[in-house]
């Protein structure tokens, strides 16, 4: 039995596209009949949200991580061979636990393990920070996909983004796959083409081949709860994101 491949969609910046990015390519990954878990880690809750999925209090993932109950018994149907772990604000209360105990990094990865053979795919939602929920996604994940807007201080942030994954690396001994999008993309903006050009020059097999544009559809889908394959199937986002599902699966970046 094959295990899962488990990715952590992170960037410590806020609004750069990680649950629109975590919402289209879970489903897509779905859709070509792929068994996907996502896993909201945020406790704005914003990927629920954007799966339309409704959750009461004792189906969330804290329950699963403050109360020890399985990940099994908090996570709920959101689309065929697509299935969700929701969170709700309390998850906050897991960024206050002090960190002293060393387990705490580990809390997501030891509920993880007995997941792993029912799926080939689980997708972690970061949230915008860099504390404990974020330290037990890296530590749960072989590989990190990051989202980033095309300005100046998100090439910034991406390069110090970098430096602290090869950090972890070193820790854990383990090596890391790292992915870069080009999320909210304006292809006609100066300054978009020149970050793309910096990005391909210094992370040329990293960037996945396909640019997400900016698009109002994007931002109008988690208002009615559906993926961009659901709420406009036909448009260029959606074109964009099934690309980008086949750049993720063949391991498609700026190089070849
Ligand atoms: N390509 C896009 N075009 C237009 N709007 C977008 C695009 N991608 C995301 N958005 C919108 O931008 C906002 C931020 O996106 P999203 O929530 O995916 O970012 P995030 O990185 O998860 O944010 P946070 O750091 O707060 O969790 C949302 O309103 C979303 O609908
Ligand atoms: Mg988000």
């Amino acid at each position: 039995m094959s295990q899962a491949r488990i990715i952590s969609v992170l960037n410590q910046k806020g609004g750069v596209g990680k649950t629109t990015l975590t919402t289209n390519l879970s489903h897509g990954l779905a859709i070509k009949g792929f068994n996907v878990l996502a896993v909201d880690l945020d406790p704005q809750a914003q990927l629920t949200a954007s799966l339309g999925i409704l959750s009461d209090s004792d189906k969330v993932l804290e329950k699963s991580l403050l109360d020890d109950v399985p990940l099994s018994s908090v996570t709920l149907p959101a689309r065929e061979k697509l299935n969700i772990v929701p969170s709700s604000h309390g998850l906050s209360a897991l960024e206050k636990l002090s960190s002293n105990g060393a387990s705490s990094g580990f809390l997501l990865k030891n509920k993880l393990d007995h997941e792993i053979k029912k799926y080939d795919f689980i997708l972690i939602d970061c949230p915008p920070s860099s504390g404990l929920l974020v330290l037990n996604a890296i530590l749960s994940s072989k590989e990190i996909i990051t989202p980033m807007t095309g300005d100046y201080l998100g090439l910034q942030g991406l390069a110090y983004l970098m430096r602290t994954m090869k950090r972890f690396e070193k820790i854990l001994e383990k090596e890391l796959s790292q992915w870069v999008v080009l999320s909210r993309f304006q292809t006609r903006r100066r300054l978009s083409q020149e970050v793309k050009t910096r990005l391909k020059e210094y992370f040329p097999d990293k960037i996945l081949k396909t640019d997400i544009s900016e698009s109002v559809l994007l931002a109008e889908c988690p208002g009615f709860g559906k993926t961009v394959f659901e709420y406009r199937p036909t448009s260029k986002s959606a074109d964009e994101y099934r690309s980008l599902v086949d750049d993720f699966l063949l391991e498609r970046t700026h190089h070849d």
